[in-house]
């Protein structure tokens, strides 16, 4: 089904006042964003506009109640100047699911991937073609009923905007285990990619910081033993040459695609895998006889970022030089091929935007 989308265009871009050799990290905004309204049950007046700043009423529930979800992906361009967006189908699945789960409405099917077709043809200028940078899709939905009581909102907004970024990480990252503070719980919102998820590693990681930490690495809540996933992205080890990663079925830990293409790409190359619980105490004892082999983060935003160093307690444990780390470096080559169009997408991961020329502003 395709959906009719409005679109009235800036006549005034600003994307010579952006420096795309210095990108920092969702600071510069293209100059069109895509806008949705729900009420009365249906959605409609589907628009791309030009990036603005929208008003509220201060009795907004979103605001209040935190019935507000979004999603994060990135195109970029291959050598022949074609847009690639990796993987956008998991991104609509999971708005769909994080929906479900903060009694929100799903979105009508197919406009989450018509939206960001348009919308990046609309500007797609502003896909960076420098090396390592890429157009960040920031899709969030918001409850947008004015109304002070609890309740599932009756009136929703769905926007989309996009971002040229470089690195999320420009470093190898220090991660800290909480035990103090806990992100998810089973039958809580942990697979759901909702704001508060994130709101609630902020405070931890003040003090963490304040060690020399960069993000906080989160442990379950019931037994404080097992490692669950990071403030931004979610945590592989590998150990004895196996790749292992928290497994998703407690509904503690988001559901990440940059998760998933690791996993398939790992078990490409041969490299075994297995999605499983893992302690701290497990974590401890293979250091200790040195054999972790790598620890590393997966996210949208992160890409794939090794870990330096884990601090738990009082100890800080040094993960293993950056040059032994063969096994993750060939997995983010592999995926970085895949996502600037160097290799083959033989699993059908990049959807293509159709840009004619005389769309570009
Ligand atoms: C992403 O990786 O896309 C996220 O939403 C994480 C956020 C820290 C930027």
């Amino acid at each position: 089904m395709k959906h009719e989308i409005k679109v009235n265009k800036t006549n005034s871009s600003r994307i010579n006042e952006v420096d795309f050799n210095n990108l920092q990290f969702g600071k510069e905004f293209s100059d069109h964003m895509f806008t949705a309204e729900y009420s009365n049950g249906v959605w409609s007046n589907f628009q791309i506009e030009p990036m603005r700043p929208i008003e509220f009423h201060p009795a907004t529930s979103a605001f209040h109640y935190g019935q507000a979800i979004f999603e994060g992906l990135k195109a970029q361009k291959d050598k022949e100047g074609n847009i690639l967006v990796f993987r956008p189908d998991m991104n609509a699945k999971r708005m769909d699911i994080s929906a479900e789960r903060m009694g929100m409405p799903a979105l009508p099917e197919g406009l989450f991937i018509e939206a960001i077709d348009e919308l990046l043809k609309i500007d797609s200028t502003w896909v960076p073609t420098n090396e390592n940078a890429s157009l960040y899709i920031r899709p969030f939905m918001i409850a947008t009923d004015n109304y002070v009581g609890i309740r599932e909102s009756e009136n929703y907004k769905f926007i989309i905007f996009t971002c040229p970024v470089g690195a999320y990480y420009s470093a190898p990252v220090n991660v800290y285990v909480s035990e103090e503070y806990i992100r998810a719980f089973p039958g809580g919102v942990g697979f759901a990619k909702c704001a508060g998820n994130y709101a609630a590693s902020l405070y931890p990681l003040r003090f963490a910081k304040q060690e020399g930490y960069d993000q906080i690495l989160w442990l379950d809540g019931i037994e404080k033993k097992y490692f669950q996933e990071c403030g931004t992205m979610n945590v592989f080890f590998i150990i004895d040459n196996i790749l292992i990663t928290p497994p998703l079925d407690e509904g503690t830990i988001l559901a990440g695609i940059t998760r998933d293409s690791v996993i398939i790409l790992a078990k490409e190359m041969g490299i075994p895998v297995e999605e499983r619980k893992i302690s701290v105490a497990e974590f401890i004892q293979a250091h200790k006889e040195n054999r972790v082999q790598d620890v590393f983060g997966a996210g949208t935003a992160a890409t794939i970022v090794s870990i330096n160093i884990i601090g738990y307690r009082d100890v800080k444990y040094q993960i293993p030089a950056l040059e032994t780390r063969t096994i993750s470096t060939a997995i983010k080559n592999q995926l970085n091929q895949i996502k600037y169009g160097e290799v083959a997408d033989n699993k059908h991961w990049m959807m293509k935007v159709k840009v004619a020329q005389n769309l570009e502003v």
